[in-house]
């Protein structure tokens, strides 16, 4: 076998891990979401599901990656036996679905940089008719897929490496500086207590269940696409270090972007329960209230680093099927990365349309129980990440666990970290894999499909 490209060191591989983490699921996806689930009910449920569950999992993920040293597709049948290849390929469809959208609202971000660089800082007044704009909104969408098209062409372990060195920490340094600026502003703190004031009350199933799918998606797990970046680990790194620090980093993002958000939010009277819309319909008027120059530098900045961390999390997504077609059918990186790109591109069109251009995919569907219609691409949104992914995560626990064997896990997570079978972290993981995730995954999973999908009322 020839061995596989790897990343150059430690600092690669972590760049892209939080690369691939921190992305739209921190900054545009988190905070609607944080809006619609009754602010601090939702972060405490989501912080509390990031560390409890998904740490462990996604130390779990890379460890199978870089165990059977092949995509995620391909990575159960080897440490297990053909039965579970199922459970990769979901993942690699549910990447697909997942890319399908996500390029859609990369568009956009890279249309309001264009728009804020023009000073157009009344866009986020005119949202709607934006996104129903098809010519525009279409046009963006193919910029961004073919820009990450080409860079998985490159292959994941070159290039981004350098750019995110620069990339992320830029975005962090923006952002901190407007979350100062977000609590200069007059009604600041009602964003603030809505944010973080602890209300229990709020917390509910359908609360618990979208922060669940929120910290799944915003941590990049359940589909395989940190086992396919487990893949090109060397076997010297610390697998627990390296997750650590991108979950670490993930949540510190999302938290800074409900941070700098609820107040902007609170401060121009916008309804927090908007939806998808809400970072788009918030953050020009911010950007107009500091003038004409500093607007547009920060407005375009703001908007352009956001493009650049969707582009490090739509690498990763993309790497899904392109490896997978890679290892399963032998085919030329550059044709599976062509074959990719066209299959997203293709699912992804009712999503195009499904924000005011198409009536029929807009109001796609109205889920039991439901007052307002569910479009097409929060439809997808809910199948894909809120319910497949903590459903991929329940399958790699079971994985882990009862196939290919906890003995076998710590033995790979020793390479890179002697003594981990004595620590703390040990015991950690191996109790969350076996007593807290698959029954809190497993009955989570099953009273929302139950609740949601079938109308049956439980709670
Ligand atoms: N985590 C990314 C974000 O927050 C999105 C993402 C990239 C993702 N790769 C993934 C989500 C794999 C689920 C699975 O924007």
């Amino acid at each position: 076998m020839t061995s596989r490209i790897k990343f150059t060191n430690k600092f690669g591989f972590i760049a892209a891990a939080a690369g691939s983490a921190v992305g739209l699921g921190n900054v545009w996806k988190f905070p609607f979401e944080v809006g619609k689930g009754g602010g601090s009910a939702f972060l405490i449920m989501y912080i509390l599901f990031c560390f409890v569950l998904c740490f462990p999992i996604m130390v779990t993920e890379i460890a199978i990656g870089r165990r059977a040293q092949k995509s995620a597709a391909m990575a159960f049948t080897p440490l297990g036996h053909r039965g579970w290849s199922w459970v990769g390929a979901l993942g690699v469809f549910c990447g697909i679905l997942i890319l399908s959208f996500y390029n859609v609202v990369a568009g956009w971000v890279l249309g309001y940089f264009v728009e804020m660089l023009l000073g157009n800082f009344d866009i986020g007044q005119h949202f709607t008719e934006y996104v129903s704009d098809i010519a525009t909104v279409s046009g963006y969408t193919i910029a961004f897929l073919i820009t990450t098209s080409f860079i998985v062409l490159q292959g994941v372990t070159k290039g981004i490496e350098k750019a995110n060195k620069i990339m992320m920490p830029g975005l962090l340094a923006i952002m901190l500086f407007l979350v100062a600026y977000a609590l200069t502003l007059d009604d600041a703190m009602k964003g603030i207590a809505f944010y973080l004031v602890p209300d229990f009350s709020e917390i509910n199933i359908n609360v618990i269940y979208r922060a669940l799918g929120q910290s799944f998606f915003s941590l990049s797990l359940g589909l395989g696409a940190m086992m396919t970046y487990g893949s090109y680990l060397s076997r010297n790194e610390d697998i627990i270090f390296a997750s650590a620090l991108t979950t670490l980093t993930d949540t510190m993002v999302a938290f800074l972007a409900g941070l700098m958000i609820f107040p902007f939010v609170f401060s121009q009277g916008i309804p927090p329960e908007g939806g998808p819309g809400l970072v788009f319909m918030t953050m020009p008027g911010i950007f107009k209230s500091m003038g004409p120059t500093l607007g547009i530098m920060i407005g375009s900045l703001f908007f352009l680093l956001l493009s650049f961390a969707a582009l490090t999390s739509t690498i990763s997504l993309m790497e899904l099927p392109t490896a997978f077609m890679v290892d399963k059918y032998n085919i030329k990186r550059k044709n599976a990365v062509i074959y990719s790109t066209i299959l997203i591109f293709i699912v992804g069109i009712p999503s195009m349309l499904s924000n005011g251009y198409s009536g029929f995919f807009t109001r796609f569907i109205t889920y039991i129980g439901a007052d307002t219609p569910v479009s097409f691409m929060d439809f997808v949104t809910d199948i894909a990440s809120n319910t497949l992914l903590p459903f991929g995560g329940l399958m790699v626990c079971i994985f882990s666990i009862y196939v290919w064997k906890r003995r076998k896990l710590f033995r790979e997570l020793t390479h890179g970290n002697e003594n981990f079978t004595k620590t703390f972290i040990a015991r950690y993981i191996s109790f969350t894999l076996q007593y807290i995730a698959p029954p809190v995954l497993g009955a989570i999973f099953i009273i929302t499909v139950l609740e949601i999908f079938f109308g049956v009322n439980i709670f």
